[in-house]
Formats: structure tokens, sequence, C-alpha cells
């Protein structure tokens, strides 16, 4: 299996030296972080990886991150389906996830005999927080038989209670497997337009689940998936107005969107996928000029990664949780051993099933 290993940023044998760290992120970065603050950050990240070495330490990163974080600590890089198996796979004593709370949580989960750690205890996620266990138990007493899927923007508790995981790269092969098991409601949380998106890509109906008439919306079809209304809170800003203003103002470049996004806005770009399509889309377009509704970093990580390419950036629409994770923070993450994920052995092992479904599914 190939991960998208950051062949640029060396653990500290191949580092060597403070200067080549600076070395090494100048080239990476310049003219997308300021020369001074690569000085500032290099420091960071050469102790960083000085003690992740001495720690058997291994650091994930999400394409969220920051620039100059993403580009210089991480041993991989990627979307939350490649950190996840990454997760499951590692052999080192420490897994220090730079994400978000759910994507530590799905590690530990994964591989529960290793230290997981979030450099930020605020690192949580609009999705996640918008269901519970609870409301999952409620979802299932409403429309009995219908598996539930998750998408892995969940705490693990949900996750306990559901039958699969899925991310924004599976979602839509997940449900369609379980419509080729002989399923004809699926039960899909907890993000509406990630269900709503899904359910018109395979021409599916789509059930609002968290109104109390949904159940009689239901019986009266053949076939649904039946949604919840948590949204995230930086794709819920696009709008259809903004992506025809973008094409208005840049005829000629490639509009992108997370499949977060809401409908109409999906309706109007010309390629949805979840964040490894989008960075690999770019990688291997030969249009020269792109715009990505989703959360505004990424597109500095693509653009210092192709700089024949040109990015229309944002910096407005920046995830507030992805944001609590600093270098700052992820030196202190090593040198204390913070925050720990600790997950009890029920929850663990309830998890570990529709996580590993998830996995299998492609
Ligand atoms: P990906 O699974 O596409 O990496 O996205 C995670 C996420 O949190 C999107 O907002
Ligand atoms: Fe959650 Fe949205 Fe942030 Fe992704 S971008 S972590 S879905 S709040």
């Amino acid at each position: 299996m190939v991960f998208s290993r950051m062949t640029t940023v060396a653990t500290i044998q191949e580092a060597g030296t403070l200067q080549e760290t600076e070395d090494r992120m100048r080239a990476k970065l310049a003219g997308i972080v300021p020369e001074f603050e690569i000085g500032l950050k290099a420091e960071l990240a050469f102790e960083i990886n000085r003690l992740k070495h001495e720690r058997n330490a291994v650091i994930l990163g999400h394409n969220y991150m920051e620039p100059a974080l993403y580009h210089s600590v991480p041993d991989y890089v990627g979307d939350s389906l490649e950190l996840s198996r990454i997760s499951a796979q590692t052999e080192a004593d420490i897994i220090v996830f730079c994400g978000v709370l759910f994507m530590a949580e799905t590690a530990k989960v994964l591989n529960p005999d290793k230290t997981v750690l979030i450099p930020s205890d605020k690192a949580g996620c609009s999705l996640a927080e918008g269901i519970t266990a609870r409301d999952v138990g409620l979802l299932r007493e409403r429309f009995p038989g219908a598996p539930v899927v998750s998408y892995v923007n969940t705490y693990a508790d949900v996750k306990a209670e559901s039958d699969y995981c899925c991310t924004s790269g599976n979602g839509d092969a997940v449900i369609r497997h379980l419509l080729n098991e002989g399923h004809t409601k699926v039960i899909f949380v907890p993000d509406e337009f990630l269900a709503r998106n899904t359910a018109r890509e395979l021409a599916i109906p789509f059930v609002e689940g968290w109104k109390p008439d949904s159940v009689e919306d239901a019986a009266r079809l053949e076939c649904a998936i039946i949604g919840w209304g948590a949204r995230c809170v930086v794709h819920d800003l696009f709008t259809a107005d903004d992506v025809m203003a973008v094409r208005k103002q840049f005829p000629s470049a490639i509009l992108l969107a997370h499949p977060e996004c809401r409908p109409e806005v999906i309706e109007l770009v010309d390629l949805t996928g979840g964040t490894k399509k989008m960075v690999e889309f770019v990688r291997q377009s030969k249009a020269g000029q792109f715009m990505l509704f989703t959360e505004c970093s990424m597109a500095d990580n693509i653009a210092a990664e192709n700089p024949d390419k040109e990015m229309i950036r944002l910096c407005s629409h920046r995830c507030p949780y992805m944001a609590t994770i600093t270098l700052e923070d992820t030196l202190k993450a090593l040198q204390n051993i913070q925050y720990k994920v600790e997950l009890s052995p029920e929850i663990i092992s309830r998890a570990r099933l529709p996580l590993d479904r998830m996995l299998e599914i492609r």
C-alpha cells in the first residue's frame, strides 16, 4: 500500500541540523509563508523532529494543517481515511495526531496499545459534536432494521453504536455495498449535506431523519438514505452565489468542492471529492488555475507542493478546530506527553468493527 509519505520532511537522522531544517522549509514554503516566520517555525520543527525520534513517535498530519506545520513535522500527511490506515499499521510507540479529536480517537481504536496524543484539547468538530450515541439509538428505534453508517467525523461512542463507518473518500461505496446486500433504507449520520450529496449521486431519495414525520416519509419510499441534521461550520458557509461569482471572475479556473458542502454548491462545481481526491486532482491536472471550496489551509499546502499551479486562495474559511493545532502545541505534546486520548476498552472493542469495515471498503 502506498501512503503519501513526506519525503521532504526528514527525521532527525536525515535532518542533521537546524540549518538544514530551515533550508528545507524555505525551499517548500517560500512565497507561502513570510521569511521571518519560517526562521521561527524551523526552530520548533527541528526540536519536534528531534524529540519525535527520541520518543519513537510518528506524526500524522491532516491535509488541513497550516502550511508551516504540514510541510515540516508530519511523517505522513493525508485525508482521514489514509491517516486511519496508517495509524492501524504503525509500529511507533506514540502517535501524535495533528488533526482533530475524532481522528485521534480513530487511531486509538485501531491501535489501542499505542499512546495517542492530540496537541490541543480544543480540536473538536461541529459534525462530531452534532450527534450523540442516544441520537443513534433514537434513529434505530424510528427505522428498525436499517443499518447505521457513521461518517468518521463522529466520536467513538457514536461509532460504537454504528454498523459501518465511512469517510468522504468511501461513503458512496459503503452505501452501495449495503444496497447490494439487499438493504433498502440506510441511516447515514451525522452530516446532512454529505448524506444528501451521496443520495443524489446514487439517485436515491433522502429523508430528514431528525424530523418525527420522517418515519411516514421513509415508509412511502422503496429505497432511501435517512440523514441527520449536523453540518460542518466551514463547508456550510459556501453558497451557490459564491461559486457563480468565482466562475465569473476566474472563467478558466477548475472548481473543486468537498462533499460536506451544500448540494447547490456541489451541483455547480467541476469536481467533488474528499481532501485526498482534491490534492491528487490538482497534482495530476494539466490545468493552471484552481479554486477549492473547502478549508482554506489546504490550498496553501497544495500551492507549496505545486509551484507551477495557481491556487485561488481564501483566508476566511479556516476550520476553528484544526487551527488549534500548532507547532508550539505539537512540541508541548511531545515534551509533556499530552493530550492523551483515552477510551474505555468497551468503546474500543465496539467501535472497532465499523471502522474495520470502513477500511475494507474502497
Ligand atoms: P477528509 O476525510 O476528506 O480528509 O475530510 C475531513 C474533514 O474533516 C473535512 O472537513
Ligand atoms: Fe469538522 Fe468541518 Fe473542521 Fe472538518 S472542517 S474538522 S468537518 S468542523
